[in-house]
């Protein structure tokens, strides 16, 4: 814990951290990227996961798992690279911050599920409509809770 603090405030006196502090454009033009990451990864997300809970049958789930996968993963980069951007401002203090630590294990999580539900059924999408596995189903769950979590408690962190 001490060297991720030590590292915190290296990263806060940092020529990053030191220009996202001193520009007036550089913060919010970030906070406009992770507004668009944001967007582009739990559009996708919900609407995928809403579809392999049985939602729009009428849609092809490869495909609609083939069009919105990559969107979610732009998406995903474009968060990990603004929030990183966001963090270095004020690293110190949110290193040690409890909303920030669980969202970003909240982020660990909905990752990890995703990467082992692409291994394990991947190749099942086809017919998931007839033979839905009931861990499958649980894991499409678990990532709608996981993502909106995520997005609350990135709220959050402005008021506690
Ligand atoms: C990957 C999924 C992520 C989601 C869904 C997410 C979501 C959010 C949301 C909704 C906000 C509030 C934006 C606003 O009100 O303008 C926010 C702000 C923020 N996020 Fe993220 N974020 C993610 C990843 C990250 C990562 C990886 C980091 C840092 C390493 C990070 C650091 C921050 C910071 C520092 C803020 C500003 C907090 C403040 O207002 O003081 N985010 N995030």
């Amino acid at each position: 814990m001490d060297s991720l603090i030590a590292w915190a405030a290296w990263l806060e006196a940092s020529p990053l951290g030191e220009q996202m502090r001193s520009s007036a454009l550089l913060y919010p033009a970030l906070n406009l990227l992770h507004l668009l990451g944001l967007v582009l990864l739990l559009g996708p997300m919900l609407l995928l996961d809403a579809r392999l809970l049985g939602a729009g049958r009428a849609f092809s789930l490869p495909a609609v798992s083939q069009v919105l996968t990559p969107l979610a993963v732009v998406g995903l980069v474009l968060l990990l690279g603004s929030g990183f951007c966001l963090f270095a401002a004020d690293a110190g203090p949110l290193a040690v911050d409890r909303l920030l630590q669980l969202k970003l294990l909240l982020i660990i999580l909905g990752v990890a599920n995703a990467l082992l539900f692409r291994h394990l059924w991947s190749a099942r999408l086809s017919d998931w409509d007839t033979h839905a596995p009931l861990f499958g189903r649980l894991q499409a769950a678990l990532s709608l809770l996981a993502w909106i979590l995520v997005m609350s408690l990135g709220r959050l962190l402005a008021y506690f």
